[in-house]
């Protein structure tokens, strides 16, 4: 198994406080329009530029590759009302030699105003070997790393960490304008094994952030014609032509599996797509349609998202533009995956998701707002769907799995979750109880 994110905390972060969203290979993100979806995804996309190590300032408030600014920049990140923001994420790690840890935890805590700063860190590791304190579960659990106190006129923060040997651990001024675990492996040298395992935790976790990617097709981009060595597919879709070309040499069978997926997509027929090329050689995909060619200057938006999310999908985000971010098993964040697209083709695009996480190669992350796509999920996956929805005493947003919501099993027991969601069935529910009002009102029925 590759390292996969297990959790995103949500400690002090826009609407969110103390708030844990559970990451499975597939993971559902479901709620009304302003509970917090979106803010929790900004939330992971914030880790995953800190991955980076470059300055705080120049990841969350410009271009990250072809990317813009993180919606609401920096400042956008605290709650309102306060002057830094808290984020922390749980890794299953992939346990390389036997002797390393199986999970590990991550927090960072930013200060925005005055000066942006980094002034807590801080990485604990769960491992099953070593003895020393132990978790719940009988594990144990090693402080890594963890900030003491940070410096704002320096600009330094000062951190201990582990290093097996007896007595104080060992310690050291960082850098306050990036993460500190990102600084790790060029400050320590890395002469017990303690600490080289403390430098391969935090790169695990540094690699599993960095393989974030927000995959945000915008149709009317991809009707160009593009470089046909452009091949890495970017976060707006806008080179899909050059990605599809290189597929239908590089991935035949997948390529074919793309074809057969568009041509269920649509009402009439196709007999296959190809990739069109300019005096310039560069390439534009077209739809092979009763002996004429339509090429995605003239395609549907709902048809070029589709096939991009499709593509994606497909190659498990092995096509992703990554840029220096790693190429370790990428998490997918899809946003209204169903956006554009049929009711009656939730279940397709559902597939293609499972398949694409199945074997653990990729993870993906959606939100929906479709009750189709919602009623094509397996009562079984019912675990992995999270509802996020906005306390009306305190306004912030709380994050709860589907079947911990009250009302969860009586409701379920009256149709599919997207009958349920769309509300017909709970008006003429027999009993109106309590249950029923709390449900409604976290799936936005009232
Ligand atoms: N820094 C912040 N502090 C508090 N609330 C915020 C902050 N940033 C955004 N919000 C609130 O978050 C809401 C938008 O949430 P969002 O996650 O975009 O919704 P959706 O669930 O539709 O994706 C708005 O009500 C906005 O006022
Ligand atoms: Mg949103």
């Amino acid at each position: 198994m590759r390292s996969r994110l297990a959790e995103l905390r949500l400690t002090e972060f826009k609407t969110f406080r103390d708030a844990v969203l559970p990451l499975r290979p597939m993971t559902t993100l479901i709620g009304r329009n302003s509970s917090g979806k979106s803010n929790a995804l900004d939330g992971l996309e914030v880790l995953s530029r800190l991955a980076e190590g470059g300055d705080i300032v120049d990841v969350l408030d410009s271009r990250r590759g072809d990317e813009g600014a993180l919606r609401g920049g920096i400042e956008g990140c605290p709650p309102h009302g306060s002057d830094h923001f808290r984020l922390g994420c749980g890794v299953s790690a992939f346990d390389r030699t036997g002797e390393g840890y199986v999970y590990l935890k991550f927090d960072v805590t930013v200060q925005v105003r005055p000066e942006p700063m980094i002034i807590s860190e801080r990485l604990t590791g769960l491992s099953e070997k070593q003895r020393s304190t132990r978790d719940p579960r009988g594990r144990i659990i090693h402080d890594l790393l963890r900030t003491t106190e940070a410096d704002p006129r320096s600009g330094t923060v000062d951190a201990t960490w582990y290093n097996g040997r007896r007595g104080r651990d060992p310690r050291a001024s960082f850098r306050s304008d990036r993460l500190l675990i990102s600084q790790l492996p060029l400050r320590l040298a890395g002469e017990t094994d303690a600490e080289r395992r403390v430098v391969t935790a935090a790169k695990d976790v540094l690699e599993t952030l960095r393989g974030v990617f927000h995959l945000d097709p915008v149709p009317h981009l991809m009707r160009q014609y593009t470089i046909s060595r452009d091949a890495r597919l970017r976060r707006t879709a806008e080179n899909l032509s050059a990605v599809v070309g290189r597929m239908t040499d590089d991935d035949p069978e997948r390529f074919r599996q793309l074809v057969s997926h568009v041509q269920g997509l649509v009402d009439h027929e196709v007999a296959g797509i190809e990739v069109i090329r300019s005096p310039l050689n560069d390439v534009m995909i077209a739809l092979k349609e009763d002996g004429a060619l339509t090429p995605a200057r003239e395609m549907s938006d709902g048809l070029l998202r589709f096939t991009a999310i499709a593509t994606s999908l497909l190659r498990q985000g092995q096509d992703l533009d990554l840029g220096t971010r790693g190429t370790v098993s990428p998490t997918l964040v899809i946003e209204e995956l169903e956006n554009g697209l049929h009711p009656s083709q939730a279940s397709q695009i559902l597939d293609l998701v499972r398949q694409a996480t199945r074997e653990d190669t990729a993870q993906v992350i959606f939100t929906t707002h479709s009750p189709a796509l919602l009623s094509a999920l397996e009562p079984e996956e019912h675990g992995s769907v999270v509802v996020c929805f906005r306390d009306r005493t305190t306004g912030l947003s709380q994050l709860r799995k589907l079947p911990d919501v009250d009302g969860y099993p009586t409701l379920m027991a009256q149709g599919d979750l997207g009958t349920v969601v769309t509300s017909g069935l709970l008006e003429q529910a027999p009993v109106r109880s309590r249950d029923f009002t709390a449900f409604d009102r976290l799936m936005g029925i009232d």
